[in-house]
């Protein structure tokens, strides 16, 4: 606690120093969201990104989500507390195989999950997140959707259109690991409870849900609802912001399994030392970020 209230201080005096503004997803640790400027889910720190004007910007979440910040805002020095915190879903599909399948379907509209390189999103139409992935769905004119690289996000938003979704078969692995032998488990063990999950999860466990969005969606709602009880089917950083919220709801994780390993590599240590060294900095060829910048400004203007 004594070490934690001494780097809090120093991060505290850096951030002045340096003009510099935090953000935090919500799977970060409680420590890194205690010291954070702005906590949020990927949409949130997007649109946060795109619009400070702190000179520099450390974001505490995985790597695509600072590549996404240095592309909407170029200008600004982006920092992250640990380069080894990458996306494994963002890993799954390859700019290869992407092309090959735009080839094949000429007339389809490029629809990609933020969860992503910034390669594949210069190879892009249209970026979105679980916030707004119904909404960019719908906001497409052809009909045929080539969709990267989330299948289970894919069939969830697949259920609000009747265009032809063509699926990359990427996953999350810690959401992915849920079931519906897990979630039945706790349903007869919590009967009062409700099931709030996150659409990564696989279809049969969405199915289940009493309420289905992204980690900011699951939040306002809980916060909201009359009832008291939660199962928990998303990342279990969450907790932070739910108990925030509502103090005297219970908020119980469907499994202890719901733990992302990239989100946890940062720690409130990496984030002192790289405001400290203002390193490591994103950095993203000039060609691939303004093509990607197109996607990902595309997806901030749909309404
Ligand atoms: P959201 O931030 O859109 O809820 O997505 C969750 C996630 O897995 C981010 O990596
Ligand atoms: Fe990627 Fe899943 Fe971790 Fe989010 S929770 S960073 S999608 S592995």
């Amino acid at each position: 606690a004594e070490q934690n209230r001494e780097l809090k201080e120093r991060i505290a005096k850096l951030k002045k120093e340096r003009n510099a503004i935090i953000l935090a997803h919500y799977y970060q640790r409680d420590e890194i969201q205690e010291v954070a400027d702005f906590r949020g889910d990927s949409f949130l720190l997007a649109q946060k990104a795109a619009q400070t004007d702190a000179e520099v910007i450390v974001f505490c979440g995985v790597h695509f989500m600072g590549e996404s910040a240095k592309i909407l805002a170029p200008n600004k020095t982006v920092i992250i507390p640990d380069e080894r915190a990458g996306c494994p879903m963002a890993d799954m599909v390859n700019v290869e195989g992407l092309k090959a399948l735009k080839q094949r379907h000429p007339n389809a509209t490029v629809v990609t999950y933020i969860n992503s390189s910034a390669e594949i999103k210069a190879e892009t139409d249209i970026c979105c997140t679980s916030a707004n992935a119904v909404k960019v769905i719908q906001s497409v004119d052809s009909d045929e959707i080539i969709w990267v690289p989330d299948k289970n996000l894919g069939d969830y938003v697949s259920k609000f259109t009747d265009k032809k979704m063509i699926i990359w078969e990427g996953y999350c692995n810690t959401h992915d690991m849920l079931t519906v032998k897990d979630v039945m488990e706790m349903k007869a063990q919590y009967p009062n409870a409700q099931f709030v999950v996150h659409p990564e999860c696989r279809p049969e466990v969405v199915k289940l849900g009493d309420f289905v969005g992204s980690t900011t969606a699951i939040i306002k709602y809980c916060k909201e609802s009359d009832c008291q009880e939660f199962i928990v089917g998303t990342e279990d950083g969450t907790g932070y912001q739910l108990r925030l919220d509502s103090p005297n709801k219970t908020f119980r994780f469907a499994t202890k399994f719901l733990v992302c390993p990239n989100m946890k590599v940062n720690n409130l240590k990496k984030v002192a030392k790289c405001l400290e060294t203002m390193q490591p900095q994103i950095y993203v060829p000039p060609q691939v970020a303004e093509k990607a910048k197109l996607s990902l400004e595309r997806m901030l203007q749909v309404k």
